[in-house]
């Protein structure tokens, strides 16, 4: 049985180089995050190669700092969980070779997670943070209704990870002290994250395009293009075939209900089509230096159309609204045809606004209850991977010796 019951997490999937320390999977005493956005935003996307030398560079002041903020030991830990999968091979195996050094110099056990089970195991936490200290205890973003019950903790939950790499459906279900997980929906092609990106990439804006779509879309007029997404009718001709994508490769495609797919690679053509047809890519192209060199979403619709002209802010609004309404069109259909009354939805997407705002208005009228992690819990960080290792602990579910990197790791 654990004794302290402290984990050290450590986190290097993708670009950002994180460590924290979490108490019982329930309470996080420490967390940092390097970020390697300044890296990558020259080249408008992490490149893997950087991001491996960025880990190697970060990883040992990272986690020194997460047991410093801490006022914690190596010696008073009961366990190092770490990223085993899905990302980039290189990345996740700077975290994964330094935790194991780590683990094996000190005695302590290793606890492999998978990146997805921590994003979900972020809204979690919270929600153990929340109960855990009612003092400090902060609403769910969308509180329930007046007379509407909370699901017991044993009920089921539907969670939409939603990131630069994923857009995956799950039914999560707590079975004794664990979870196990089903997969409902995913994207056929592109994920949600990287539709922002590409859109806000081709429109000239920084990197990651995510939190710059989020923050013009509201000076935009979200009807004004009628972008559609068409129901996937068929998966018969995807059966069989080897995997395409990175997310394909995380979770085959067979068996899945087809109204709970998503497919984010037209919507991005959509709008390719209409800048060009429109002839906005050369006027929003001339401001990149501008905005790269800002750094910083603009906060008032003056530096917003300093940025963008009313067609380009438009246009920004319709891609977001048409992109939040399938997510929760096909959320909100897989949670009732499942029997869910729970709705977690996790990742770095989980952070806009517009998503929050209707899916906790949607939630509302139907009765169920909707979490979302913190902003901070929202992009990736290691507290969501010491959190989701505390029931791997109690359960001495540990790592083998030879754990390597599995970019293509599913979650079951
Ligand atoms: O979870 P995350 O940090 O890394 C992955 O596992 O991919 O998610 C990063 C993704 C990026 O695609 C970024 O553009 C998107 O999350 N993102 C957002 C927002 N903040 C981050 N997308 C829409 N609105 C936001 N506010
Ligand atoms: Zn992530």
């Amino acid at each position: 049985m654990p004794g302290s019951g402290l984990i050290l997490g450590i986190e290097s999937s993708c670009d950002e180089t994180a460590a924290a320390i979490v108490e019982r999977g329930a309470r996080t005493i420490s967390s940092v995050v390097a970020s390697q956005i300044a890296t990558h935003a020259r080249y408008g996307g992490v490149v893997p190669e950087l991001a491996s030398r960025e880990h190697l560079r970060a990883i040992v002041p990272v986690v020194r700092a997460a047991l410093a903020e801490a006022h914690i030991a190596l010696a008073d830990l009961d366990a190092i969980a770490v990223t085993s999968g899905p990302g980039l091979a290189g990345a996740l195996l700077v975290g994964i070779t330094y935790a194991k050094a780590l683990a094996f110099a000190n005695r302590l056990p290793l606890i492999a997670v998978n990146h997805l089970e921590g994003h979900i195991h972020a809204v979690l936490l919270n929600e153990r943070e929340a109960e855990g200290a009612p003092e400090h205890w902060v609403p769910p973003v969308s509180s329930l209704r007046p007379g509407i019950e909370a699901a017991p903790h044993s009920d089921p939950a539907l969670a939409l990870v939603v990131s630069g790499g994923h857009t995956h459906l799950y039914l999560a279900r707590p079975i004794d002290d664990t979870w196990s997980y089903t997969l409902v929906g995913r994207t056929v092609d592109d994920a949600a994250g990287e539709a922002f990106d590409k859109v806000a990439k081709l429109l000239g804006l920084g990197y990651p395009g995510g939190p710059w779509i989020d923050a013009l879309a509201k000076f935009g007029n979200p009807r004004a293009v009628p972008f559609a997404f068409a129901q996937i009718k068929s998966k018969v001709h995807l059966a069989g075939q080897p995997p395409r994508t990175k997310a394909a490769k995380t979770a085959p495609i067979a068996h899945l209900d087809p109204h709970f797919l998503f497919s984010f690679s037209g919507i991005k053509t959509a709008v390719l089509r209409y800048v060009e047809l429109n002839q906005m890519r050369a006027e929003s192209r001339a401001r990149v230096a501008h905005v790269l060199e800002r750094l910083r979403p603009p906060q008032t619709r003056e530096e917003a159309l300093a940025l963008c002209p009313q067609p380009t802010l438009d246009l920004i609004s319709s891609f977001q609204h048409a992109v939040v309404g399938d997510l929760k069109r096909k959320t909100f259909a897989a949670a009732e045809s499942l029997g869910a009354r729970r709705v977690l939805v996790t990742g770095g997407v989980a952070a806009n606004r517009e998503l929050r705002e209707r899916f906790s208005q949607e939630a509302a009228a139907r009765g169920v209850r909707i979490l979302f992690p913190t902003l901070a819990l929202s992009t990736d960080n290691a507290a969501m991977i010491a959190a989701a290792a505390w029931p791997r602990l109690l359960k001495q579910q540990f790592a083998p010796p030879d754990l390597s990197a599995d970019p293509a790791l599913a979650l079951r």
